[in-house]
């Protein structure tokens, strides 16, 4: 029995153990901190994702036989050198890897020293600096990016002066992001559609998975602030297989030759969020560290290979005799969320539906907990609902039926996910 300790709460989470219970090994799952669905599958542990050292007193006092980081805090907080350290298996990027993700001017100076695609940028400690460069360049949008981990809230793309001056003032006078924002950059605006592509490598080669298209803002049509992620299809055709090998050969290999000759190991996933302009020009707008939320659920359950044969692989390095087999379906997601959300939203409420069985639909918790022998909702993002068929149109209808049969109140979700993919082929 592979006992495995998965580090997180989201759907992310959940969708990964889905995929690790169905390896040909048997496993034992155990979720920190997890969530309701996470609870069916094995067993939620009251540990805070952050908590490096209380998850590292379970993993030694379980036999844990390999623990898998879902979020990026923790591996920006060097979780992995952590238990490293004390010769514990753990999947997930080291600390010095990690500020992929975790410093943005970091990363961009990579990208920009290993000629890798991105939109062209200037970092700022200075706020009257700052100030004087939008003044300068004066060219609308801009786009202002505090430096370190921000929960996904420290990008404004601004349309006026006025705009950029404030989002600056936020970050590096009145520190709204605290450390997070003691630097910015600030970024030419590239326009396209987004894409996003994960890849997996062991430090030696890096095998990108199908590509997928998030759907990040709040409403219908792409309108509204943007939020973790409304909904996700997969494949997505906006990637081209001209676009994919173009993907592969100038921005995965380029980026693992970098870490290299940087003489970093990166061992772990790669997320590559891409830009592709109209003219078909392909640009790194950020990368992640880990697996993305919720592209995760619908890519996972497309991927024919071993998950954990693959973890395996990387840990011990022999990655290259591995070649990922995928399900010719298409995957669709669509995000239930508790209405306010990405702003104040309420929690508590009861989740009614989730029982019903439909083939090829799953249904993956993210914002939901037991209470009292009822699930319900506690956070923005509450449920995934996942379905695949050979057609991307049977597998959108699947996933709105079922979605139509769960409630809770204040329940929003968007009625337009994987719509986008028409406007590509
Ligand atoms: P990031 O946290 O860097 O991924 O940014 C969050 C979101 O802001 C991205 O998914 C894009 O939608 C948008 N964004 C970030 N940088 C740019 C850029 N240079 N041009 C246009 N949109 C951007
Ligand atoms: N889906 C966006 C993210 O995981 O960062």
């Amino acid at each position: 029995m592979t006992k495995l300790l998965i580090i997180g709460s989201g759907g992310r989470e959940h969708a990964i153990g889905i995929a690790l219970k169905q390896s040909n090994k048997n496993t034992t799952l155990y979720f920190a901190p997890g969530n309701a669905g996470t609870a069916l599958l094995g067993s939620n542990i009251a540990i805070n994702a952050t908590d490096i050292n209380g998850l590292l007193s379970f993993a030694k006092e379980s036999n844990i036989d390999m623990t898998i980081v879902g979020p990026e805090d923790p591996l920006v907080m060097g979780i992995v050198d952590t238990f490293q350290k004390e010769n514990l298996t753990i999947f997930g990027p080291n600390k010095l890897a990690a500020q992929l993700e975790g410093s943005k001017k970091w990363a961009k100076q990579l990208m920009k020293n290993y000629n890798i695609p991105t939109a062209n940028y200037h970092a700022f400690t200075d706020y009257e600096k700052a100030k004087d460069y939008i003044k300068a360049n004066n060219q609308y949008p801009i786009v202002i990016k505090a430096d370190g981990l921000a929960a996904g809230k420290g990008v404004t793309i601004a349309t006026s002066q006025n705009e950029a001056n404030n989002a600056i003032e936020e970050c590096l006078l009145n520190k709204k992001f605290n450390d997070a924002g003691t630097e910015i950059i600030i970024e030419d605006f590239l326009e396209g559609d987004e894409a996003s592509i994960f890849a997996f490598t062991d430090s030696k080669v890096i095998l990108p998975m199908l590509a997928a298209q998030d759907h990040k803002a709040i409403g219908d049509g792409d309108t509204g602030p943007n939020t973790g992620g409304m909904g996700a299809y997969c494949p997505t055709p906006l990637v081209t297989p001209e676009m994919y090998k173009k993907v592969t050969e100038t921005i995965f290999e380029p980026l693992l030759q970098a870490f290299q000759k940087e003489g970093i190991t990166y061992k772990g996933i790669v997320y590559a969020g891409l830009m592709i302009t109209k003219t078909g020009d392909i640009s790194i707008v950020e990368f992640n560290v880990r697996f993305g939320d919720p592209e995760t659920q619908v890519v996972l359950p497309l991927l024919k290979t071993d998950l954990l044969t693959i973890f395996e692989a990387i840990e011990t390095e022999t990655l290259a005799n591995i070649s990922l087999e995928w399900s010719t379906e298409s995957a669709v997601c669509v995000v239930l969320a508790s209405g306010g959300y990405p702003n104040a939203y309420q929690k508590g409420k009861p989740i009614s539906g989730l029982t019903q069985k439909k083939e090829n639909t799953a249904i993956i918790h993210a914002g939901t907990k037991q209470d009292n022998g009822n699930i319900v909702t506690s956070g923005g993002r509450v449920l995934g609902v996942v379905s695949k068929a050979s057609q991307l149109d049977s597998a959108i209808t699947q996933a709105y039926e079922t979605t139509t049969n769960i409630s809770f109140e204040n329940m929003i979700y968007r009625t337009d996910i994987g719509q986008k993919a028409k406007r590509y082929q």
